[in-house]
């Protein structure tokens, strides 16, 4: 097994750091900036479909939900398709309404959750085309689906998903860019663009890893409180939930990922000095706002962790922790801003001392319902 780990300590934390190359493995023969190449074989013969449906649903539990929330604000940003993400076990008992101008899209790690099978199953029996996003190739829900694109991230053994997800929000983001180019609604200014910065992904991913050693001092403060908040708005409102989940699932803190502006609804009762916040604040188009955030969390005493642009001139002064990452173009921040919020659960739990990579209760797979 420790031959498995490759040198490091958890399968979770290589799997954190196999992700500029999984990242990297997934853009390999899709996207080449330089020759203007953009092109997924899984989606090519229903190219039509997609261009031309009048909805997308995403299907998909856990973290694979949290990547299809990202895309929710990708497909829509970059190809005006509305989008609805569905959590796979509400979905399939609600008598959803679907058909045959649908696309939907199962996104899921292993390819055998029970209840994305069965949500799947379900709209394809009223019609709807069905495409999979999966990391294990032959698995049951890239067997079910009419077609599909693999993750490519090779086998995920920690049962918190980290390099998958990143996998995941690759593949969605071409697939919005394809999208988006054959419908005309992302311009080819802008593609080139997101293209080019695609390709910086991987290195960027590289420079956010080596914050790993500041991460773990931080871990090393927060280790023993109960609580955390985690908020985001827009693009990172997803990330923000997928940080609070990792901290759930292995570390037994309990955590919430929150809206950064639907805070003052609710979590604001919970902050005081004792409440560890963190905000993802990257330089974006609802940065100001983040920043009016960060004050109000300021004013009851909250303890501020902030994912930030390299940079930044403004939060540093306000924030009692700061984590730099590299700017990049605001629908690809995610792909990076993920990155610290999964080392800074990865280090809080083995602090407290937990089952890393099989945290109790949870399975890596759920084939039951
Ligand atoms: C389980 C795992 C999670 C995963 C979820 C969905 O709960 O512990 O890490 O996100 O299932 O799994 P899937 O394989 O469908 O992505």
């Amino acid at each position: 097994e420790s031959i498995e780990k490759g040198g490091f300590e958890h399968f979770m934390l290589k799997e954190i750091y196999e992700q500029p190359r999984s990242i990297l493995d997934n853009m390999r023969g899709r996207m080449v900036a330089e020759k203007d190449h953009l092109m997924m074989g899984g989606i090519r013969e229903f190219e039509n479909k997609f261009v031309n449906a009048d909805r997308i649903i995403i299907v998909a539990c856990g973290t694979s939900w949290h990547a299809g929330l990202v895309a929710e604000y990708l497909i829509e940003d970059l190809a005006r398709i509305p989008v609805e993400v569905e959590y796979a076990s509400e979905f399939r008992y609600r008598n959803p309404i679907v058909n045959e101008r649908d696309i939907v899209i199962a996104i899921s790690q292993s390819g055998e959750t029970a209840d994305t099978l069965a949500a799947l199953e379900l709209a394809k029996s009223k019609g709807a085309t069905i495409f999979g996003i999966c990391n294990v190739v032959g698995s049951s829900i890239a067997r079910a689906t009419d077609a599909g694109a693999y993750t490519h991230a090779g086998p995920e053994i920690g049962v918190a998903s980290t390099k998958a997800f990143t996998a995941q929000v690759t593949v969605l983001t071409l697939i919005a860019m394809i999208i988006g180019s054959k419908r005309g609604t992302l311009e080819n200014s802008k593609l080139r663009q997101l293209m080019v910065e695609m390709e910086n992904i991987p290195a960027k991913v590289e420079e956010c890893l080596k914050l790993d050693a500041q991460i773990q001092q931080i871990a090393a403060v927060f280790k023993d409180v109960t609580n955390f908040l985690y908020l985001g708005r827009g693009y990172n409102f997803p990330v923000a939930l997928e940080g609070a989940l990792k901290l759930k699932e292995i570390s037994y803190i309990h955590a919430e990922g929150y809206p950064a502006a639907e805070m003052k609804h609710g979590p604001i009762a919970l902050i005081d000095a004792q409440m560890p916040v963190v905000v993802i604040a990257t330089k974006d188009s609802s940065y100001e706002k983040v920043v009016s955030n960060i004050q109000e969390v300021r004013a009851r005493k909250g303890q501020v962790i902030a994912i930030v642009t390299q940079g930044d001139q403004v939060i540093p002064s306000m924030a009692d922790y700061v984590i730099e990452i590299p700017e990049t173009s605001e629908q690809l921040v995610p792909l990076l801003s993920v990155i610290p919020l999964q080392l800074l659960s990865y280090h809080i739990a083995v602090l407290r001392g937990c089952n890393v990579d099989q945290p109790r209760n949870l399975a890596k797979s759920v084939t039951v319902e």
